[in-house]
């Protein structure tokens, strides 16, 4: 049994926030949740878009689609606001957005430096994106050309469930306390 349970008797509450433009991210997301949720976490969904609980969590999972090398302004807007409770508990950020093989940009989004530092985040993964053409704008279709960027979807599934797994392990693990 782990530290958290022996503590209350009650698995860890997980907050799981994403936001998301064409719906690519919060896929991501339901996929992080669902691995949570398997190793008895009790995992809540929310997007940053539209409403966030404001109990407290044991730990928070948060992810952004990036945009023009940012990530996107209501998620980041959670954690500033929320920084305090985040630091509070355990936290592990992801970006969503490179296309391509391999995947470009290779760069961080500008913001994760101060996500990190407003969060107190542990880990920051960066997961290959989806491009859809048919779902975009018609600006971003232009961008999207101009840049010649490869249409497809580049997300790994397989990073993205191990990646899960590791956070789920952390929080049930005691040895695995940092
Ligand atoms: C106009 C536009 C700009 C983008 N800029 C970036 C970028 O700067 N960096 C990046 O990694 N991905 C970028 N992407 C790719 C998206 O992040 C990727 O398609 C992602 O999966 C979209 O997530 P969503 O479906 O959750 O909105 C861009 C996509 C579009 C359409």
């Amino acid at each position: 049994m782990d530290e958290y349970r022996e503590a209350t008797g009650m698995p860890a509450k997980v907050l799981v926030v994403w936001e998301s433009k064409h719906g690519s991210t919060a896929d991501i997301s339901y996929s992080i949740a669902g691995v949570l949720r398997q190793h008895g976490l009790r995992v809540m969904l929310a997007d940053a878009a539209k409403s966030i609980p404001d109990d407290p969590f044991d730990a928070y999972v948060v992810g952004s689609a990036v945009y023009a090398g940012h990530w996107m302004k209501h998620v980041k807007q959670f954690v500033h606001d929320r920084s305090e409770a985040l630091k509070a508990g355990r936290v592990w950020l992801f970006s969503s957005g490179p296309v391509g093989d391999p995947l470009a940009p290779a760069e961080a989004p500008v913001d994760v430096t101060t996500m990190i530092a407003e969060s107190g985040a542990r880990q920051h993964m960066i997961f290959g994106g989806n491009l859809d053409r048919s779902k975009l704008s018609f600006p971003e279709r232009a961008i999207m050309s101009a840049l010649r960027a490869p249409q497809g979807d580049f997300r790994d599934w397989t990073a993205i469930s191990s990646w899960a797994e590791e956070i789920a392990h952390s929080l049930t693990h005691k040895e695995a306390r940092a």
